[in-house]
């Protein structure tokens, strides 16, 4: 028999225990009535990084970290209601850190490309860090949006989660504090809404994207040149040797570019034509066929082994259509080998280098004003 003294403390401990590992346990995986989980996933900078996974009533699942605000899992299913995570990505939250493709993530304060780091705002010069050849590419190099840690909440009464970050005067080269805000939301119809806020105060340039790579036969299943896909612009920005736009908007009309019609990304990918050799692909930014700011259809992606459809539509002007170029076997997700051309992305955004065309739609963000954009990922199949 147990001295008695023991017993009276062994019991206070047990109880002790039990209570710390159920608010464990609470704390880290916790649901309410709007289809919102979250969960705990690892700690970066000291801070601790929370999973979002959104659930609809068809059993849609989107799962978002406020590490980046990246899109880490699309789960959806095929034509026979089979499901599979539709997005490149990983199964921790370290994996994530670096992101050299940048998976999933917001990506700003300028999305795409800056040539030779610079622009020139207001009469004052100014410079950037590069980190693709001259360019300054997804905003620098060290306080980025894919890589800074979000302040984050679930929305009230949606299936969704709001994520915002202050990026302080002069971060990265860029003037102003700009106040951000991103909300990912999940709707009953198999759409995740995305919407930009911004303000700031002081002129700045703001091009605000999200950098997931689709796969609708399923992450790492083979490569995603059996696609079709049909992109609603008659014209797109050509490029230079260094990805920066010349200014032209050419016509797609007789060109790869062309898919005004929808059409299988491998037909032209290896075509010998000058922007897909620059670019070792697509990876080129269309101008998308609208009248006015509303949002209207960019594109409509189709997966004909499963019948997966993604159709993307937005505010914004501009799509680019990227093929995964660059990934070349070196980074895993899931267990998979991410190959290239394993993935394609369709940022919209505004045109690259912007600040430095007058001739494009401008991307100047002024105090007083609010920056908004809304691009909706639709999901369903056929
Ligand atoms: C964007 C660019 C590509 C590439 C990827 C990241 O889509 O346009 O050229 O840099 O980001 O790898």
């Amino acid at each position: 028999m147990m001295p008695r003294r023991a017993s009276h403390q062994v019991a206070p401990l047990f109880t002790l225990v039990g209570v710390v590992l159920v608010l464990h346990a609470q704390l880290a995986f916790a649901k309410d009535e709007s289809g919102v989980t979250t969960q705990a996933f690892g700690t970066h900078n000291g801070r601790s990084i929370t999973l979002y996974t959104l659930k609809n009533s068809h059993g849609l699942e989107i799962e978002a970290m406020n590490y980046g605000g990246i899109i880490a899992a699309i789960r959806v299913p095929d034509r026979n209601g089979k499901m599979a995570d539709v997005v490149l990505g990983h199964e921790r939250m370290d994996d994530y850190v670096p992101n050299p493709p940048y998976f999933g993530a917001i990506v700003g304060r300028y999305a795409n490309r800056i040539a030779n780091g610079m622009f020139i705002l207001d009469g004052r010069i100014y410079t950037l860090p590069k980190n693709d050849g001259p360019n300054t590419l997804h905003g620098g190099i060290q306080r980025t949006f894919d890589k800074v840690v979000w302040d984050a909440a679930p929305l009230n009464g949606k299936t969704g989660v709001e994520f915002t970050y202050l990026s302080k005067d002069g971060e990265e080269g860029f003037p102003g504090n700009l106040k951000v805000k991103v909300t990912y939301t999940l709707n009953d119809s198999n759409e995740l809404i995305i919407n930009y806020e911004a303000t700031t105060d002081k002129d700045t340039p703001i091009n605000l994207s999200n950098h997931s790579y689709f796969n609708l036969k399923g992450e790492g299943d083979g490569d995603i040149l059996n696609h079709e896909i049909m992109i609603n612009a008659d014209r797109f920005t050509p490029v230079n040797q260094n990805l920066i736009p010349t200014g032209e908007l050419r016509p797609v009309k007789g060109t790869p570019l062309d898919f005004t019609k929808p059409t299988r990304i491998g037909d032209h990918i290896e075509d010998n034509y000058d922007q897909l050799k620059l670019a070792h692909g697509y990876d080129h930014n269309f101008v998308i066929n609208r009248h006015g700011n509303g949002i209207v259809l960019a594109a409509r992606a189709y997966e004909p082994t499963t019948g997966r459809v993604l159709e993307v539509s937005t505010t914004q002007p501009g799509v680019q259509f990227y093929t995964g170029n660059f990934l070349d076997g070196t980074i895993t997700g899931h267990g998979h080998v991410y190959k290239r051309r394993y993935g394609f992305c369709l940022e919209t955004q505004h045109f690259p280098d912007s600040p430095n065309h007058p001739s494009f739609p401008s991307t100047i963000l002024r105090p007083g004003e609010t920056f908004h954009q809304t691009t909706i990922f639709r999901f369903s199949a056929k």
